[in-house]
């Protein structure tokens, strides 16, 4: 039988050079189609405030939710690693934070938790790395900023901000983060950061040169009537889901996915 897949697993796959295949998953019956794909880390994103639930932003998005849904996602995998997020104001402190983390791992099974943000979560992702629990940051568009960003737009375009999300990198990988997530900065910039740091560094919407790469499920289905430009529909080529998840992978894996038209420079 497999081993779960564990943050060291990553870790060798990026200094070996192997592309990680990470998506998400909020149920039980595509989990399991992902990994028996062959998918090694499984998200259960607060994208699920938006795909499944049908909200406009992920910020509706409890603890709860998330617990749930973990759970029905862990409970019938084995091998692949399974992330949870952490939801708006669920790890407004480091001891809540401890508390929320300990929930998605002790009621949802998650084998990793992830926060958006930088140097401000720097403490919290200590203590939570102090206390076992693998973390995964997550710079460049955070969706739960989206109010204060204005949109659902990309980072790190300017001089200033490219330095900081570097910075504020580096800060995450030595306050004890496992692994990165970069989403939708330019492809150059998240090369940049992805060489810069040990942790493995997980790319939506930042190009082919990351460590590998996350898409949210429905969006590589064909299901978002409005596709951000960074996703491929996988579906469109594919007689069923499993064989979209499949092409994904392998796309993943070969380093044609994503392509140029899906990087922003
Ligand atoms: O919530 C989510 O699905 C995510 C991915 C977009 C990375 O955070």
């Amino acid at each position: 039988m497999s081993r779960r897949i564990t943050v060291s697993v990553l870790r060798k796959m990026k200094e070996e050079g192997e592309k990680i295949v990470c998506l998400t998953a909020y149920d039980s019956s595509f989990a399991r189609i992902q990994e028996a794909e062959g998918v090694e880390v499984i998200l259960v994103g607060d994208s699920l405030g938006m795909v499944i639930q049908g909200h406009g932003s992920t910020l509706p998005v409890t603890i709860e939710d998330m617990v749930y849904h973990a759970r029905c996602v862990s409970r019938v995998t084995r091998t692949a690693m399974v992330m949870a997020d952490m939801p708006f104001m669920s790890y407004r402190n480091s001891d809540q934070a401890l508390l929320n983390a300990a929930r998605l791992m002790q009621e949802g099974g998650a084998c990793a938790v992830k926060l958006e943000g930088g140097a401000e979560i720097c403490d919290t992702v200590s203590h939570l790395s102090r206390w076992g629990i693998p973390v995964c940051g997550h710079l460049g568009l955070q969706p739960q900023s989206v109010n204060k960003i204005g949109g659902y737009r990309i980072q790190g375009r300017t001089e200033s901000q490219a330095r900081q999300l570097i910075e504020h990198a580096r800060m995450l990988e030595d306050a004890g983060a496992d692994m990165l997530v970069l989403e939708c900065i330019p492809a150059t910039l998240a090369r940049q950061i992805t060489q810069d740091v040990r942790i493995p560094v997980i790319g939506i919407g930042a190009g082919v040169d990351c460590d590998g790469q996350v898409l949210v499920m429905h969006d590589l289905l064909g299901m978002n009537p409005h596709p951000p430009r960074f996703v491929q529909n996988f579906m469109i080529e594919a007689d069923s889901i499993s064989s979209a998840i499949h092409a994904y992978i392998h796309a993943v894996k070969q380093q044609t996915f994503p392509g140029a038209e899906q990087q922003f420079d």
